[in-house]
């Protein structure tokens, strides 16, 4: 009987050590590059401010009519920028209202002060659009209604010219 229990024993520890030198090999842990970029992606990069790239040429009404039809298709498209969850805009359909109505908007909203008596000019919305944390005051940091935009350029969701596109069609919106 004793002879036995040993032999159980023994063979429990033979396991236990084969399991433990497996599971080794298959996790490489954090001291690996791999698991050292998948932390390193879990922590949100802070607020950037941007400048509008040279070759993003908003002052040119021609360049911004052109542009603007990109930026159209990405602020309606549910993959990519996916602004219409949000914002309503013209010929969007199933339009979100988290944010507010984009209709119109270079005669209506923009005209009107931003939170902290902030003056609204092209490189605030291109801002806008890239990182809006930059313009929210520290006094409306913990209101939800100011901070649920998604970030787009730091977070790399969009590219400075997708960015730039989308300003583009926000300037067209009369
Ligand atoms: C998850 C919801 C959400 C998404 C997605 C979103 N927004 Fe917003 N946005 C908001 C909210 C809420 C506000 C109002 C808060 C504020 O003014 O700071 C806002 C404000 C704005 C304003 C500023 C209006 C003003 O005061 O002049 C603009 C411009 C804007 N959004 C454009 C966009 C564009 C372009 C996209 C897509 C790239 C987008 N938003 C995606 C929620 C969203």
């Amino acid at each position: 009987m004793k002879f036995l229990k040993k032999i159980g024993i023994s063979l429990l520890a033979v396991t236990s050590i084969t399991v433990l030198y497996a599971d080794a090999q298959n996790c490489p842990g954090i001291e690996s590059p791999d698991g050292r970029q998948a932390l390193l992606k879990d922590i949100p990069p802070g607020p950037t401010i941007y400048a509008i790239p040279d070759n993003c040429k908003l002052t040119d009404p021609k360049f911004v009519q052109k542009k603007a039809e990109e930026g159209r298709k990405l602020y309606l498209s549910t993959k990519i920028a996916n602004c219409v969850a949000c914002h309503c805009a013209p010929n969007a359909t199933g339009c979100g209202d988290v944010g507010p109505d984009l209709t119109g908007y270079m005669n209506t909203l923009f005209k009107a002060e931003y939170i902290g008596g902030q003056k609204k000019d092209i490189q605030w919305l291109f801002q806008r659009v890239a990182d809006f944390r930059v313009q929210i005051p520290p006094e409306f940091k913990d209101n939800p209604y100011f901070n649920t935009m998604t970030v787009n350029l730091t977070t790399g969701a969009l590219t400075y010219d997708q960015v730039c596109a989308i300003t583009a069609y926000l300037m067209t919106l009369k």
